[in-house]
């Protein structure tokens, strides 16, 4: 049961007495600030098995045996124990000549020798009565050796099954095949099985299997239901690739983005940082194949219309582990990382890194504006480093707007890189809050008092935690989202200063998941939302173009200083949207009663008018979603609202978040 905490009971008190009222004044016609069309986007990081196993959609786990223990995910018959006896399999590493790429599966039968190789996906291969399938094999053959394919369900009924016609013609060439088959049936926890007939030999570099259904039908490509989410948030930015991952536990498992574009088996497996990081969480087969890289990532920002805002590592692993860093003398790669990392996206064909783009089928630039370097980082150590970063960056690309970090909280050593960065005067500033609902809700005023005069900030990562911060037992509910919606209009009321801002995590799978909460759940046959992303798209389907301003009191010309943030238990702002001449108001109601307000809008034309409401709301403060009870949903129900005399008069729903748009 949802408890006010003392502070927070305090905090709703002292708004009570001293500023409750019924009335709200917008004026229309005073446009404060410009909204970025930036404002409301993305963070994507690969953790809680977002990528592989994720978003991207190959459906077999360790599909080129390059896992440091190679038969992670794999079955075969005869066992594994067996293989000294037999001689049927053997794990070839030749990662002096192919460090990229250093293993493969061989398979040596004798004449009438039958054996078999298994997938287990990732907790369960879960295929789609009547859906299709494409099977991708790489493989060196010689003799005569039949490979057979079957998809079979848990209960070992076959629901696919093909022979792979492979070819022996050049026994030292590497040759793919692809397949495509259907399935006649549904299963959630089910194989893919390939079973080898001798005699002869086969050696076998990859395997994998997607749906056919994938993002915009691209090959190869990304889980479709998981990239509509996003799609329809309307994101403006899309960061990539995390989080911390960016820094890694140390600095030879740090990401680094040219390991991550190019022919697949070029892209070198890496150890994913959230492997083992939460000891209670830990997934021991947790790895990157970079089937989702960098060119991928690119990619998906141009489908969503969303910026691309590459963070790269900035010679320091991550701060909360090792915490290594790369002398000054031998940061050269890592500052060429960047500067080759813009050429690659804006670069013309002509030059290096803009013909590796045109290669692999983009010959447009990216016209990417941002870049972070550095995620959590702070102190001396990260400020000499980006010092240097910054000089040569904005030597060769002044327009490049860079991102740096102001750590992971505001604690003293993001006071210590605010006013170092201020000083540096850097671009955007990037902050991060993972706090409590109470804190999200005292601190909407926040960006009020911010120097105007200043770096932008980027609100990087926020994700209100309702049992404590980073407690394993955060859930994604309804106050928390409500929290995070409070703490959004005084973003959105101060869009001159705070430019952007992403919630994060963005996804985790119910199964195998390091952090919570995050904006989407999925297993590996659906996705839902949470609250908390409804919030996020609210926002930002109604981002509007220009802030105005919405006050206590029925005079407009009164103090526009006051802002609606807490007075009454009620948080709120208005923009207006000069492409479809609307106000959109947005109000948050996080506490348990009933609000009548009237909203007198100034500088309207219409003096009558309709409009619509969309309320996000559910009973109580603590409800969330069961993924396994999908009636739980909390979702936005939209309906009519009318405009008298200019005034709106709103019965504002207890935990309630609420989006008014109406015609001026
Ligand atoms: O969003 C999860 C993690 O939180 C990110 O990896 C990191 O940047 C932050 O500490």
């Amino acid at each position: 049961m949802f408890r006010i905490n003392s502070m927070f009971s305090l905090l709703l008190c002292v708004c009570l007495h001293t500023f409750a009222q019924e009335v709200y004044t917008v004026d229309a016609r005073q446009t404060i600030s410009p909204v970025q069309s930036t404002m409301w986007g993305l963070f994507y990081e690969d953790i809680n098995r977002s990528g592989d196993g994720g978003v991207y959609a190959d459906l077999v786990k360790n599909r080129s045996f390059d896992f440091p223990e190679a038969m992670i995910g794999w079955t075969t018959v005869p066992s594994k124990r067996q293989w000294g006896k037999a001689d049927m399999f053997r794990i070839v590493n030749r990662s002096v000549s192919h460090p990229e790429n250093p293993k493969y599966l061989q398979v040596i039968l004798q004449d009438g020798e039958k054996v078999s190789l298994s997938n287990e996906s990732f907790g369960g291969m879960s295929l789609k009565k009547g859906a299709e399938y494409e099977f991708i094999i790489q493989y060196k053959k010689e003799g005569k050796i039949k490979t057979m394919l079957d998809l079979v369900s848990s209960s070992g009924k076959t629901v696919a099954s093909i022979n792979i016609p492979l070819t022996t013609a050049d026994r030292h060439q590497w040759h793919s095949i692809k397949q495509k088959l259907i399935t006649s049936d549904t299963t959630h926890n089910g194989r893919l099985v390939l079973t080898f007939e001798g005699p002869g030999t086969l050696e076998i570099d990859r395997i994998s299997l997607f749906p056919a259904d994938t993002w915009k039908g691209r090959k190869e490509g990304l889980r479709s239901d998981l990239v509509h989410l996003l799609a329809d948030m309307k994101p403006g930015f899309f960061r990539f690739p995390g989080g911390c991952i960016v820094e890694g536990e140390n600095l030879d498992n740090s990401y680094r983005w040219k390991t991550t574009i190019g022919p697949l088996e070029n892209r070198k497996l890496l150890i994913n940082k959230w492997n083992n990081a939460i000891p209670t969480r830990q997934l021991q087969d947790y790895y990157q194949s970079f089937g989702l890289g960098f060119y991928e990532y690119f990619l998906l920002c141009e489908d969503m219309a969303a910026e691309p805002m590459p963070i790269i590592n900035c010679g320091i692993s991550c701060q909360f582990d090792a915490g290594e860093v790369v002398p000054m003398e031998h940061m050269d790669p890592y500052v060429q990382d960047a500067l080759d990392l813009i050429e690659f996206a804006n670069g013309k064909v002509e030059t290096k890194w803009g013909r590796k783009r045109m290669e692999l089928g983009h010959p447009a630039p990216f016209n990417m504006k941002f870049l972070g370097i550095g995620n959590e980082n702070w102190g001396p150590q990260y400020v000499e480093r980006l010092q240097l970063f910054s000089k040569a960056i904005k030597e060769k690309h002044p327009n490049i707007q860079i991102i740096t970090s102001t750590g992971y909280s505001p604690n003293p050593q993001f006071h210590y890189m605010d006013s170092a960065l201020r000083k540096m005067a850097v671009d955007v500033i990037d902050e991060h809050y993972y706090q409590t609902p109470e804190w999200f809700l005292m601190n909407a005023g926040k960006y009020d008092k911010y120097d105007r005069k200043g770096p932008k900030i980027l609100v990087g990562e926020y994700a209100c935690h309702s049992v404590r911060i980073g407690s394993p037992n955060n859930k994604n509910t309804l106050l928390c989202a409500l929290a995070e919606a409070a703490f959004m209009t005084g973003l959105e009321r101060n869009a001159d200063v705070v430019t952007m801002a992403a919630y994060a995590p963005l996804f985790a799978h119910v199964k195998d998941w390091q952090w919570t909460p995050n904006l989407i759940w999925f297993d590996n046959n659906m996705s839902y939302a949470t609250p908390s992303y409804y919030v996020q798209q609210l926002f930002s389907v109604n981002k509007g173009t220009h802030v105005v301003p919405l006050i206590p009191g029925t005079n407009p010309q009164g103090d526009k200083g006051i802002s609606l943030s807490g007075q009454d238990s009620i948080w709120a702002s208005a923009v207006i949207d000069k492409q479809t001449n609307e106000l959109i108001v947005k109000l948050v109601n996080p506490s348990g009663m009933v609000k009548y307000k009237k909203i007198v809008v100034n500088g309207n034309k219409n003096v009558n008018g309709k409009g619509k409401m969309t309320v996000l709301k559910s009973n109580r403060p603590d409800d969330f979603y069961f993924f396994e009870k999908p009636e739980t949903a909390i979702v936005p129900v939209t309906s009519s609202i009318e405009m008298k005399y200019r005034t709106i008069e709103l019965k504002v729903q207890p935990y309630s978040f609420n989006v008014m748009r109406i015609k001026l």
